[in-house]
């Protein structure tokens, strides 16, 4: 940044007259601080270049620059001049905590949500961005069919029907913001006139709940059992709209039973409803044969739901849903009267990237790679926690683990804290059914050795409770 940019930014107004010139200057610029509005890290303007703007001698800001050094409100370099401290750090990594109350450290992240960062392809990535912008004509960066640039839907349309068994032609499928703009937009439309009760799994990821309210549900729980989400009790509500997560109940890790799978499109029938496939992390199935959606078996009452945000990164932001036309149609036009679509640019890439078989490549690097992790966090389990019972160990990112009998989940999820072990209890995911003690472990992002020890960290924190 040009030092002109601060110049204009710093507004420190002195009186001339008053005396204490550089006293002023220091109140001037520690009020500025304080308040953030020079936030850490701003290089300050050379001390020539303020007293000319201030109109003293150089003298007064080298003073009071001097001053605020002393007290920690500036830091002074040679060579970098001088900038103001650091007086807030901002969380690991710039990024904001979007989540996280008053963090302890935590030295072994088994938090669930979010895939291993480090595994981002950056170069296939680069190449996928660097192909489409060396091939797209300048018409193409206009704005985009707000259902999705057609390469893209084609693309995913392909993918679902070969890797899901998803019933799916490109006009059904719309390009969202990930699964949350997704669910957003579908229920907004159920709920056009009012707000819908929506059945939900119980426990269920408690992500999702504002989201789901804002749109215009009115959460009904419905329990989970060992087949997954039990429709005699969906029967039982008024609900006529269900979301769940059939290929790996979150955070139980049950796969919906055929038997349950063909009910629940039974029930669907019956109540003129629709049901919401949630598939946000089908694609990592380590033992098992892959479990097709449950879309292709009533495409007209089911809208399937999914993202690459645990197959490259939230952070993307991309996204898709496949709805039966109409309701296709009709979220496309919500997309042209909301935010007319995402980004072309990512949406070639992806494109792009999916053509190539890089997307193909990655997930199954990741599958070796989360597979490891699981087996070494299943075997940690199994030595330092035998009397915990251990669920979903088939799919996904996450295990979810049934403390043995007598421990508190509250009690453990803080000792683990205290040890440096962040993990997340299942009591917060419940909402009207209870169960058992539990934990949702996310291994997604730890090594098998430093599973291994927060495992043993883990039990010491149960020791005893
Ligand atoms: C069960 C579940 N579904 C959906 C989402 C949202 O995913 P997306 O990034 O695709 O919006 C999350 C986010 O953590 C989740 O836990």
């Amino acid at each position: 940044m040009q030092i002109e940019d601060h110049l204009s930014e710093l507004q420190v107004r002195i009186d001339r007259d008053a005396g204490g010139l550089a006293d002023q200057v220091a109140a001037e610029l520690r009020t500025a601080i304080r308040s953030g509005r020079l936030a850490g890290g701003v290089r300050l303007p050379a001390s020539r270049e303020l007293a000319r703007d201030l109109g003293t001698s150089r003298g007064v800001v080298v003073e009071a620059y001097e001053q605020l050094v002393a007290e920690g409100f500036l830091v002074s370099r040679q060579g970098s001049g001088t900038r103001v401290a650091d007086l807030h750090p901002a969380a690991p990594g710039g990024a904001v905590a979007l989540e996280s109350k008053a963090a302890p450290a935590v030295a072994y992240d088994l938090r669930v949500g979010v895939p291993d960062l480090s595994a981002f392809p950056r170069r296939a990535w680069l190449a996928a961005v660097r192909q489409v912008l060396r091939a797209m004509p300048h018409e193409a960066l206009g704005y985009g069919d707000p259902g999705g640039v057609p390469q893209l839907r084609a693309e995913l349309a392909a993918y679902l029907r070969r890797v899901r068994a998803a019933e799916v032609a490109p006009a059904q499928l719309v390009v969202t913001n990930g699964v949350a703009q997704g669910l957003r937009l579908v229920i907004g439309a159920l709920a056009r006139a009012g707000p819908i009760p929506l059945a939900v799994e119980d426990p269920h990821s408690v992500r999702t709940f504002a989201l789901l309210e804002a749109a215009g549900a009115v959460r009904v729980p419905v329990p989970v059992d060992g087949e997954g989400i039990i429709v005699e009790e969906l029967r039982r509500t008024p609900a006529r709209a269900v979301m769940v997560t059939p290929a790996h109940q979150y955070p139980t890790g049950v796969v919906l039973s055929p038997r349950r799978r063909a009910e629940l499109v039974a029930w669907a029938a019956e109540v003129d409803g629709m049901v919401l496939e949630d598939d946000y992390d089908a694609e990592f199935r380590y033992d098992r044969d892959p479990v097709g959606c449950l879309q292709a078996l009533s495409p007209r009452r089911v809208v399937l739901l999914g993202s690459v945000s645990k197959a490259l990164a939230p952070g993307l932001r991309l996204g898709w849903l496949v709805a039966p036309p109409p309701l296709a149609e009709a979220m496309r036009a919500a997309r042209a009267t909301s935010d007319l679509g995402s980004p072309v640019i990512d949406q070639h890439a992806l494109a792009q990237f999916i053509a190539s078989g890089a997307y193909d490549r990655q997930l199954r690097q990741l599958r070796r790679r989360y597979r490891a992790r699981r087996d070494a966090l299943t075997g940690a389990l199994a030595r330092w926690l035998p009397g915990a019972v251990v669920h979903g160990v088939a799919a996904g990112i996450q295990l979810y683990v049934e403390l043995p009998p007598g421990h508190d989940e509250a009690a453990t999820v803080e000792a683990a804290l205290e040890r440096g072990v962040a993990v997340e209890g299942v009591a917060p995911l419940r909402q009207a059914w209870p169960g058992p003690p539990a934990l949702v472990l996310g291994f997604a992002r730890l090594p098998e050795h430093r599973l291994t020890e927060a495992v043993r960290l883990l039990a010491e924190a149960t020791s005893g409770r």
